[in-house]
């Protein structure tokens, strides 16, 4: 029974995608339920985010068009032929929940993406807000034969190739704020969960979630930070295909490289992106509150505080600025 709700939802929002006005009637022919079935699946798409409205007489349509994520391009965009190394789903809970409960079935590099997720997570147990169609959603899978400590510094990785493949679509001016969000203008564009699962001595796992805010619709305000969207700064439309297809190719070009050699060979590039570097900044973690000024990242990926001459690393923690 759901799986059938899923697939008519799937459909009406293939319908609705356009942006065009399609009447209750048109859309229950289509999909072979009643005007009140569509009224209550239309209901349910507005509640995971997809900005639809009604017009009496005229039927339903989307705020703004949307162009879906589609599979069969990002496999053309990035040369793979294999089917099984992407899933495309519509709405899901998590797509970084999904992976983790599969790790061990998936090949090398597995992407799974989705249009809408109804418990995406983000760090430190938070919620990541996830609405329809509006957002760039992906989790990949990625087995490290070195174990553990051959992942030092995964996320901060991660941030560096998004920031690669913004820059590669044209977005020059983002920032890597550590240890793993991208911000634009000090606001948050996308962010980072990485989830670890392994044994010490043996192959471990990595779930690699990444969302990235494509063009949030204006009810969105859920989100606890300043934070802002691909569309509001390039003033124009954003192919989610393609910054996926780039976003795939990057990320696994460069986990090749950092499972032989480590974060070393990237610390130039986060050095250039990073938000503060040479900036007075307060590492908070729990209730214990370093300050220092801030000068980078190490081979581990730990964050370089410099205070009365000397610099040390720290693990773990979140960086706000220092308030006099
Ligand atoms: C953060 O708190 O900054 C991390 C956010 C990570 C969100 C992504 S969206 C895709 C993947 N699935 C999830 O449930 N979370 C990650």
């Amino acid at each position: 029974m759901r799986k059938k709700a899923a697939i008519t939802r799937s459909l009406l929002v293939q319908q609705l995608a356009n942006g065009e006005f399609h009447s209750g009637e048109f859309l229950g022919n289509l999909v072979g339920v009643s005007r009140s079935a569509i009224a209550n699946h239309i209901k349910y798409l507005t509640e995971i985010g997809l900005d639809v409205f009604s017009v009496k007489g005229r039927g339903y349509r989307l705020a703004t068009p949307i162009k879906l994520l589609d599979k069969n391009r990002i496999l053309g965009l990035i040369g793979q032929k294999d089917i099984t190394s992407l899933e495309v789903m519509s709405v899901i809970d998590s797509t970084n929940t999904y992976v983790k409960d599969r790790l061990h079935e998936l090949p090398q590099g597995f992407v799974c993406l989705a249009e809408a997720q109804t418990n995406g997570r983000g760090r430190r147990g938070k919620t990541w807000v996830s609405p329809f169609g509006s957002s760039i959603y992906m989790s990949m899978a990625w087995t490290f034969k070195g174990g553990y400590q051959s992942m030092a510094g995964l996320s901060l990785l991660v941030g560096i190739a998004i920031n690669r493949s913004l820059k590669k679509m044209g977005i020059k001016d983002c920032k890597l704020k550590w240890p793993n969000d991208v911000y634009h203008n000090f606001r948050k564009l996308a962010g980072i969960l990485v989830e670890v699962e392994g044994q010490v001595g043996s192959d471990a796992s990595a779930v690699i979630g990444i969302g990235i805010n494509i063009e949030l619709p204006n009810s969105v305000n859920e989100i606890d930070q300043p934070f802002v969207d691909l569309v509001s700064i390039t003033n124009k439309p954003v192919d989610r295909n393609e910054l996926v297809a780039l976003i795939i190719l990057t990320l696994t070009h460069m986990l090749k490289e950092f499972e032989n050699k480590g974060l070393a060979p990237f610390l130039a590039e986060w050095k250039d992106a990073d938000l503060f570097y040479n900036e007075y900044v307060y590492l908070v973690s729990g209730s214990t509150r370093i300050h220092g000024m801030s000068k980078g990242i190490n081979e581990g990926g730990a964050l370089l505080l410099e205070n009365a001459g000397k610099v040390t690393p720290h693990h773990g923690g979140e960086i706000s600025v220092r308030r006099a």
